[in-house]
């Protein structure tokens, strides 16, 4: 028998009913343990709206040529196989929706939970990370596979409490934050809901509102950051602004420069 409050567990039949029957997505592929979800994800054939879940995988990539840590049975990692449209000059509105939509529906997820703890603070960081109290919960790595078709992986750290070393300092999980632990189907679901309930803003491309809701919850302008890409190592820089085609604006020496790609760290006073 299935133990529906089980928070290691996923149910497919539920999901199926759940989403597959009531959201955009038409198909739902469930592995226990798979290479990256994203990978799978790329081999399917184009054209339906596909989510790719799995309990565990062996070797989940993360942004520039990294890897994602996700410990079995603990989070939420996920892909959405899917059209939309948005031609190659606006696919930066995907990275937009799918960052501020996952906020949104993780803090709407976590004020209903039972508990007493204060509801954390959620903040977006460029390209596409979600952080709460100055560390990374979740993280977007998103592909285009050709005109319209898209592969938006997510991994959101949900009840796992300790990282690698490497990571630990600097990232969390919703049960650290609240101490609860997390039914990570039933957020799974909130979150399908919440892309499903606002599609409509892709669907009729209003990509200035979806560029204005990202940056309502990103913090980032004003501050003092360290940026690295392939090229550059810069050390103490400022960020004047992120542009709606998805490049930063950073300030190095009084000189204004445009990034499209990097990792940054932010400073703290
Ligand atoms: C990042 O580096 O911040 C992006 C991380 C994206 C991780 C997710 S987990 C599900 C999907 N499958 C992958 O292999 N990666 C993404």
């Amino acid at each position: 028998m299935t133990d529906y409050n089980n928070p290691s567990m996923f149910d497919s039949s539920f999901l199926e009913a759940e989403v597959a029957a009531k959201t955009f997505i038409s198909e739902i592929f469930f592995f226990p343990e798979i290479g990256s979800t994203n990978e799978f994800a790329k081999s399917l054939p184009p054209g339906k709206n596909t989510l790719v879940v799995a309990d565990y995988q062996t070797w989940g990539k993360g942004r520039l040529g990294g890897n994602w840590e996700s410990k079995r049975g603990k989070n939420l990692t996920f892909t959405i196989r899917a059209s939309f449209n948005a031609r190659k000059k606006e696919s930066q509105a995907i990275n937009f929706f799918f960052s501020y939509y996952l906020l949104a529906s993780v803090e709407a997820y976590v004020r209903q939970l039972p508990g007493d703890f204060e509801v954390p603070d959620f903040e977006l960081k460029w390209p596409n990370d979600l952080l709460s109290k100055q560390k990374k919960l979740a993280g977007l790595l998103i592909e285009s596979c050709g005109q319209n078709d898209f592969i938006v992986g997510i991994g959101v750290n949900v009840n796992q409490k300790k990282f690698m070393a490497e990571y630990n300092e600097r990232t969390t999980s919703l049960s650290k934050l609240t101490g609860a632990t997390i039914n990570r189907q039933e957020l799974l679901i909130r979150i399908i809901q919440e892309f499903d309930k606002n599609l409509y803003l892709l669907q009729n491309k209003q990509f200035d509102e979806v560029y204005k809701l990202w940056l309502s919850r990103c913090k980032m302008v004003g501050r003092r950051i360290d940026f690295k890409s392939s090229n550059y190592e810069i050390k103490d820089a400022e960020v004047i602004g992120i542009l709606k085609d998805g490049g930063i604006l950073i300030r190095i020496q009084e000189k204004e420069n445009l990034f499209y790609s990097g990792e940054i760290s932010i400073k703290h006073s």
